[in-house]
Formats: C-alpha cells, structure tokens, sequence
C-alpha cells in the first residue's frame, strides 16, 4: 500500500545549541550541524512528494540571543542562500519567506530578494523560510493590513484572510519538532489549525531521513477528521 504525503510540512527544527554543548562545541557549530541537515531533509521531502516545505530559521524571539549568535545565523543564512540551498532549488523549487522584514541586514535582504527573483517560476515545490518570523506578528500584520486596505468587513472569511498571510498558502498538514520540547513556540498559527503534530526527541542536527520515514508512517496511521465524525 503506497503511504500519503503530506502536502505542507512544517518543521521546527529546535535543539542545535543543545547538541553541540553536548559535544563541547559552540552554539554556532550546532547551527552549521543544523544547516547541513536542512539541506538533506529538504531535498529528500521535495523528492518525496511533498509540495510545501515551511521552516522556522529565525524566530522574532531569536533577537533576544546574543549578537554573536545572531550575526552568525544571519551570515549563515546569507551563505546557505547563496551555496549550498542552490542544489535544492535549482531543481525547480520556489523559495519564499514568511516573516517581517525590519532588522534584518541589507545583504541578508539582498539576498532574499534575488532568490525570490530567480525562483519565482519554478514550479515542482515551494520551500517557505519563516526567518523574522512570529504567528502572532503575522496575525498582527494581517488585520493591520485589513484595516489599512478599507476592506469590507462582510467580504472577510476564514480563507478570505489567507490572501493577507506572509503568503497565501495551503494549511499545514504536519508539523515536527525536535528536540524534545512539546510546544509550538508561535510557529504558523493560522495555518496550523488542523496541523497533525509530531514531535522527536533528536536534536535537529541527528534528524535523519529514516526518521522522517517514520514520520510520514504515523501520519498515515493518524485518523484526520477535521473535526467531522468518523
Ligand atoms: C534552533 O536551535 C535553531 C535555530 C534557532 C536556527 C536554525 C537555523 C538554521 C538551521 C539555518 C536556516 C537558515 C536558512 C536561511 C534556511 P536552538 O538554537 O534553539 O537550539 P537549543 O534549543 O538547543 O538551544
């Protein structure tokens, strides 16, 4: 029996800090670590069928880290966009970003926007990179939105509102976390509302395709009834 792929994956990829303090190395080398397996497991979900890929790279709460921590999660962004990503999207997928747009610095802006540019018409899949990126905020900037746009408040719906997201996307089927923490940490609350949650104790870094195998077997077994009876 073939098993369904979920259409949108989320993934919060939590736990780089804690696995490299548990091998006596620096946070940013966890970030590194963390890096290399994003890129793994992205190609390997586009591979498996999977047409939406969200990250959560960069929380609005991640300011409050150290400035050594966020300029190198804002470095290795710009290094990622520009190296290793390129295999995976050059294979015809669309990159786009969720999140706000201030405080981030201009070559990282730079950089967004051309991968946006050169990605635009792909076609085979979507990879979201939530970076400034806060379901609250978002939430936020949507009625802000409204408001500002005069829209008719009659016109306004539960999927009306979805034009006004960061991007107008279809909702979250899954959602993982690692790590072992078992919260959603203001990840894509909009989307999430029927989201199957699953959650790991790997830290992100040791996250590997057989664990994401594993992944898409319990989805399977999960009986989704949006709130329908059986
Ligand atoms: C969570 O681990 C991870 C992050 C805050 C950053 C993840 C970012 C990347 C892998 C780079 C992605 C960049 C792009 C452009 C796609 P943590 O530091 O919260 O770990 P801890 O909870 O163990 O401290």
């Amino acid at each position: 029996m073939s098993l369904i792929i979920p259409n949108h994956v989320g993934i919060i990829m939590d736990g780089n800090g804690r696995w490299a303090t548990k091998r006596n190395l620096n946070r940013s080398q966890g970030h590194l670590a963390g890096s290399e397996t994003l890129i793994d497991i992205a190609e390997y979900c586009f591979n498996k069928g999977v047409k939406v890929l969200s990250v959560f790279a960069f929380s609005t709460e991640n300011f409050k880290r150290s400035k050594d921590e966020v300029d190198f999660l804002m470095d290795l962004s710009i290094k990622l966009l520009k190296g290793k990503l390129k295999k995976i999207i050059n294979n015809n997928i669309k990159v786009i970003f969720s999140g706000r747009k201030d405080r981030l610095p201009e070559q990282l802006l730079k950089t967004m926007t051309k991968v946006e540019k050169e990605t635009v018409n792909n076609d085979k899949a979507i990879l979201n990179i939530c970076f400034n990126y806060g379901g609250r905020s978002e939430i936020v900037d949507v009625i802000k939105n409204i408001v500002n746009k005069q829209v008719d408040i009659n016109s306004i719906t539960e999927d009306s509102i979805k034009k006004y997201l960061y991007n107008d996307l279809p909702d979250l089927d899954l959602v993982i976390r690692t790590s072992g923490e078992y919260r959603i940490s203001n990840f894509m609350l909009y989307q999430m509302a029927y989201a199957e949650l699953y959650f790991i104790d790997t830290y992100w870094p040791d996250f590997k395709k057989e664990d994401f195998d594993q992944v898409i077997i319990e989805y399977n077994q999960r009986d989704r009834r949006f709130g329908n009876v059986k």
